[in-house]
């Protein structure tokens, strides 16, 4: 009897605790934010971190074209609102800037044969600063 009452006591306290990590689980899921808030990313990695796509932003693009980030990202539609709209794809630059996003992979990886080449990283052997030196059209020597 005394015997019976323990292993009863054993078993509820194993149902306790096997309740309470089912509901952490779920709670850990339910308040994970999303990885970031990015609506319209079709060549770098939907799951981005905010730090890796604003590295590439500032770091590669700004800094390797010797633009800022109005050269290719529209001005909001809203009303009063002059800030930039980043999901937009209004400019012509975004679109060219993605056709040379995909340029850019594709020689590393033909030509150089690099397996897995990720933008904005140390990896790769062309980059847009290799065309680009600081320059939007590095085909005129001037930059004009
Ligand atoms: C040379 C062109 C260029 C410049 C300069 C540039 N961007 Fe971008 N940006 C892009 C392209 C192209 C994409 C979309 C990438 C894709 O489709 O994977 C993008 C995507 C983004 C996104 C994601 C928007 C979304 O919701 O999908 C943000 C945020 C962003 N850029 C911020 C910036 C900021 C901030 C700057 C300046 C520091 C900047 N960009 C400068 C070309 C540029
Ligand atoms: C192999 C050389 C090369 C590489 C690498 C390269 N570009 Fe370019 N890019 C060019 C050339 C050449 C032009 C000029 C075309 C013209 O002026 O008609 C250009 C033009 C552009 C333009 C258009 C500028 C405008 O005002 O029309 C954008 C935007 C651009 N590149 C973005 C990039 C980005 C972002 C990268 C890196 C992901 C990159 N490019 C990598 C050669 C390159």
């Amino acid at each position: 009897m005394y015997r019976q009452n323990r292993i009863d006591m054993l078993y509820r306290k194993l149902l306790v605790i096997g309740v309470i990590l089912v509901f952490v689980s779920l709670s850990v899921v339910a308040i994970r934010p999303p990885a970031n808030e990015y609506k319209n990313l079709k060549v770098l990695p939907r799951n981005i971190s905010s730090k890796d796509l604003n590295r590439i932003m500032v770091d590669e693009f700004n800094d390797d074209l010797g633009v800022t980030c109005n050269f290719c990202h529209a001005e909001s539609k809203e009303p009063g609102s002059h800030k930039p709209d980043y999901a937009s794809d209004e400019k012509p630059e975004k679109s060219i800037a993605r056709a040379m996003m995909r340029m850019t992979l594709d020689l590393n990886k033909k030509y150089f044969k690099l397996k897995h080449p990720v933008l904005g990283t140390p990896t790769l052997e062309v980059t847009c600063n290799t065309c680009h030196n600081g320059q939007p059209h590095p085909n005129n020597a001037a930059g004009e």
